[in-house]
Parts: C-alpha cells; structure tokens; sequence
C-alpha cells in the first residue's frame, strides 16, 4: 500500500499502527504525496502521544457532511453553497491539520514537540491560571523537572507563562508550521486551519476585524463567502466535538453549548446555516459518521479492532465526565455571587421528605432550607478530602457555610431555563 513513496522517510516506515492510521486518513487527499514530510512526522506524534488527529479525523468527517447538507440544501437559494471539489478539499485537509499546532513551535525538535504535545494531551482538568511549570513534575516526574524546563525554554515557555497562555499558542504554531511547509496546501486550507479560534480573538492571518463577527445577508455580497463559511464551519464542529468528548454531553447540550460560545455570531446568516446543519446531522447521528464513498479500511478495521476494548472506553468516558463535573464545579465555586435557585427536583424532594422523616432533628428540614435557598439563593462549594485524593462538592445557601446541616446534593437540583448553562451541565453530570 506505501511502496508508492519514494525517498520518504515516515512514509516508508508506516509500520507502526500509528503511522498507518496518519497515512490512511491523508490517503483520501489528492494532494496528499506532496504534503511535507514534516507535517506527517508531528501527526504521527500528536497519534501516538494524544487524541488530537483522532478528533481531527472526525471533524473532518463532521466538516465533509455538513458541507454536502448545505449544498443539499441551500444550494438552490444561494447557488454560492455549491461548493467546488477544491474547496471542500481544502476544508477538509484544513480539519485534519488544525490543530497540527499542539506539537509545539515550527522549530521544536522532536525532544521538544514530544514535551509539548504531553502537555497539550493531559486532559485533567487545568486552572488556566495556573503555570505550565506547576505541572511539569506530574507529567513527567520530579527527576525530569530541569531537562523539560529547558525544552520548553527553547520554546518561549517560562516560569510565568499561563495554562491559558500556552493552550492558546496552539494556533499560532499551526500558522507558522503551514505557512513554512506549504507544500500540497491551498492558501485557503492553511487559512482555515489557523483561524479555528478565532471567536476567541486569535487570529493568526490577521484577518481584517469585518470578517468576524459578520453582520446577516452577507452571503452573495462576500467575496470570499465560502472561505468564511468553511472558517465557521471548523469552528463549530471543533467545539461540537470538544464538548461532546470531552464532557460527554448530549446532541442538544453539546449544540446549546456552541451556540453559547458563538453567540457573538449571532445574527450571522452563514453561522445559522450551519449551525441549523449541525443539528439535523447531530439529531440523526450522522454528524461523524464515514460516508461510504470515502471509507477507508484501516478506519474501519482499527473500528473493528477496538470493540473488546469497550470497558476500557467506558472507563475512559466515565474518567472524563468526572473531570469536567470538577472543572465545571470550580468554575461555578469561583463565582462570588449567588446563583438563583432552581428548585428541587420533584423526585428528589419526595425523596428528600421521606428521608427526613427518619433523620428528624438531624439535619435542617428541606422546607426550611428551601426557603433559605429561596431567599439568599446558592453556591457551590468544594471541600477536599483529608487525603486530597478527592472532593465533595456540595452546594449550599448562599449565606451558609455549615456543610454539615445545609448542604444538598448537586443532583438534586431542578434544571430550570433560567439556569446558567455552565451549572445545567454540572448538575446533569452530577446525576451520572
Ligand atoms: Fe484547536
Ligand atoms: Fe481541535
């Protein structure tokens, strides 16, 4: 299957599963051969080390459905949605190589990119606040503190430099890495590809303030509509897909979540569109899916392979949901208003009252606290346990600290339509 590359390191060596995986998802790409060795060597790193060329692999596959909806679609009304067979290739090698940029800067040795795509891959949760260097020993061990410190030195990293600051290099490394190595790649693609954060002001093309956030009607009058659209596109399927893994949520939360996100977006006619694809393929399940013309075997096999593994998975996925319930936690915890109080869920409460019937005198009667809730409303609170191996988090009115007596359990909350978005999913990962 490779014996066609000449004079190509990796791709002679695709032996590894790894490598294989890499070069069978670039295989569908006409302007595939021509693609730098470079790129290939640091997907193959971020495969081996990381779940980011998986996520990109789907989201390609995202960006290719949503596309051919929206010519299904649109295209009879805005003949400007029929998309040429360049542009939806630049779009999706665009996905596959977005986040190409958390193997670390266009100069980084392999030493270096390996350091940094680690710390890219720990997905526990961060305080973005917190420094790159607190958590060099956790990753890579207390011995190794000074040797990691170098590389990452070499790489503009130091001692003050922020989580936050260094997640959001990530796309500005992509830039640099594909405007050095070119080769295979439309301007389009390699604009797309680093412009996918760009709702949150990063903008490594420095493209001009009015492609932003772009006002509605706009289509037919842009010149570069398509570009923009497939821009919005990356976008939105790189969070949809974040927010579903990551936090596991449904279809419907992970969709909310997005719209929250782009919400500056708004009244843009383009990002309504394939918002509203978005959630015709999410509600059929087919946002992801491989569409037969273009399934690759090894995607389907290494399918095949890792179906014993599915306890693993669950394991996986049951780790993930309790770190974004943490993290979610210690956002709202940080919050130094009270929250409005939704209610007890009708379940809960009856739950609660029965409950309470057997305590008598032990606790603060639920009615009561209600009230208190009612009148000062919440907040939530964590408390970590003796041997900091966990924490409780509980949440209690808002002018109370007695844990012991007024605390009620997250899951039992009410999601009401009021309720912040960032506390509904909280509360729903709190019932399990
Ligand atoms: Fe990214
Ligand atoms: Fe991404």
């Amino acid at each position: 299957m490779f014996e066609t590359f000449e004079n190509n390191t990796v791709r002679e060596k695709a032996e590894d599963e790894y490598s294989k995986k890499v070069i069978a998802s670039l295989e569908a790409h006409d302007s595939e051969k021509e693609l730098a060795e470079e790129l290939i060597s640091r997907l193959v790193l971020l495969e081996k080390e990381s779940k980011f060329n998986e996520d990109s692999r789907k989201i390609e596959r995202g960006m290719e459905n949503v596309l051919d909806l929206l010519e299904e679609r649109h295209a009879d009304r805005y003949p400007q949605l029929r998309f040429s067979k360049e542009q939806k290739a630049d779009a999706k090698i665009a996905a596959i190589l977005h986040d190409i940029g958390k193997s670390g800067p266009v100069e980084a040795t392999p030493a270096e990119q390996e350091a940094i795509v680690k710390i890219f891959a720990l997905e526990k949760p961060q305080n973005p606040d917190s420094l790159v260097m607190e958590i060099i020993p956790e990753i890579f061990g207390d011995d190794k503190v000074e040797d990691i410190g170098r590389l990452l030195k070499n790489c503009g990293i130091d001692e003050k430099t922020t989580m936050r600051q260094f997640w959001d290099k990530h796309a500005y490394w992509t830039h640099d890495i594909l405007e050095k190595y070119p080769q295979g790649l439309a301007k389009r693609a390699r604009i797309i590809a680093a412009s996918h954060h760009i709702d949150h002001g990063i903008n490594p093309y420095g493209l001009p303030e009015s492609e932003i956030p772009m006002a509605a009607n706009i289509i037919g009058t842009l010149e570069d509509y398509v570009e923009t659209l497939e821009r919005r596109a990356l976008i939105a399927l790189d969070q949809y897909e974040a927010s579903v893994r990551r936090g596991s949520l449904s279809h419907e939360e992970a969709l909310g979540w997005v719209r929250k996100n782009l919400a500056k977006f708004e009244k843009d006619e383009l990002m309504n569109l394939l918002l509203d694809a978005i959630d015709e393929l999410g509600k059929r399940q087919e946002i992801f899916t491989q569409k037969k013309s273009t399934a690759n075997k090894f995607e389907d096999m290494s399918a095949q392979q890792e179906k014993p593994d599915k306890q693993i998975e669950e394991a996986d996925e049951k780790q993930r949901r309790k770190e974004r319930r943490m993290v979610l936690a210690s956002e709202l915890s940080y919050v130094q208003e009270a929250w409005r109080f939704p209610g007890i869920d009708p379940d809960s409460y009856a739950k609660l009252k029965a409950e309470e019937e057997e305590l008598l005198g032990f606790c603060t009667p639920i009615d009561e606290l209600i009230r208190r809730f009612e009148n000062e409303g919440m907040k939530v609170v964590i408390v970590p346990w003796k041997n900091n191996k966990g924490h409780n988090i509980h949440v209690l009115p808002f002018g109370s600290d007695d844990i012991e007596n007024d605390s009620i359990p997250p899951e039992k909350l009410q999601i009401t339509e009021f309720l912040h978005e960032d506390f509904k999913e909280f509360i729903l990962l709190s019932r399990g």
